[in-house]
C-alpha cells in the first residue's frame, strides 16, 4: 500500500503506510505501526511524533493563499528549466551550487544558459523541494522512481520522495512533484510546505 499524508487542521501530519523514515543523523527510525503522527506544530518533546504539544501552545495551520503557486518557465538553447516559488524550501542550493543560472537579484533570475547542461540538471535533481523541473528536447523530467521514504532534514523540513499522496483538505494540491519538503518547526507561511521560515524561528531538534 502507498504512503498518504494528511495534513491535520491545526495539528500534526497523520501518516499512513510508511516504509521509510530517517533523521539527518542517518538513523533508520522507520514506523513498525501503519498509522503514526509527525509533530508539524515544532513543539513536540517526542520529535519526531507529535506528543499533543499542538493543543497547548494553540498551532494554528492556517494559510493566508491556499494556491500551489504558478510554475514559470525559463528556456534556454538546451534546457528549459520549470520553477514554481511557493513550493521552494530556500534552502539556497542552487543560488550556492550554480549562481550563474540562479541568480539573486537579477531578472530574470533564472539564466538556463548560464552553465552546462550536465551541471544544470545535478542541481535540479539536488532540489529538495521538487520547486524545480525541467525538460530537454521537448521531454519533461520524471524523477527516478524512489520508495516512499521521509527524511527528516538537520533543523529543517521533512523531505517527503516516492510520489507520497498529500491528501490535504485545506488547499488545492494538485500539480504538486514528486518530491516536496513538508513544514516541521510551524512557522511556515505556506504550510503544509517549507518556506524556509525554519531559518528566521531558529527551529532546533537536536534528536533527529
Ligand atoms: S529548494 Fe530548490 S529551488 Fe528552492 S533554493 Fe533549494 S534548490 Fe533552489
Ligand atoms: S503537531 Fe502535535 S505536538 Fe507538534
Amino acid at each position: 500500500m502507498s504512503t498518504v499524508i494528511e495534513p491535520k487542521i491545526n495539528g500534526p501530519y497523520l501518516v499512513r503506510n510508511l516504509k521509510s523514515l530517517k533523521n539527518s543523523k542517518g538513523a533508520d527510525i522507520s514506523p513498525e505501526k501503519d498509522v503514526v503522527f509527525l509533530c508539524r506544530c515544532g513543539k513536540s518533546n517526542n520529535k519526531p511524533y507529535c506528543d499533543g504539544t499542538h493543543k497547548k501552545v494553540e498551532f494554528s495551520s492556517a494559510v493566508d493563499n491556499p494556491k500551489i503557486g504558478n510554475w514559470n518557465d525559463y528556456a534556454g538553447k538546451k534546457i528549459t528549466i520549470f520553477d514554481n516559488r511557493r513550493l521552494c524550501a530556500h534552502a539556497g542550493h542552487c543560488t550556492e551550487r550554480l549562481a550563474s543560472v540562479w541568480r539573486m537579484g537579477e531578472t530574470p533570475w533564472i539564466d538556463p544558459d548560464g552553465a552546462d547542461l550536465e551541471d544544470i540538471i545535478a542541481v535540479i535533481d539536488k532540489c529538495p523541494s521538487g520547486a524545480l523541473r525541467y525538460s530537454v528536447d521537448g521531454k519533461r523530467n520524471v524523477e527516478e522512481e524512489q520508495a516512499d521514504h521521509i527524511y527528516i532534514s538537520e533543523n529543517g523540513p521533512y523531505h517527503v520522495t516516492g510520489a507520497v499522496t498529500l491528501d490535504d483538505s485545506s488547499r488545492n494540491t494538485d500539480g504538486i512533484p514528486e518530491k516536496y519538503a513538508l513544514c516541521r518547526c510551524g512557522e511556515s507561511k505556506n504550510k503544509p510546505f517549507c518556506d524556509g521560515s525554519h531559518w528566521d524561528a531558529k527551529f532546533i531538534d537536536e534528536d533527529n
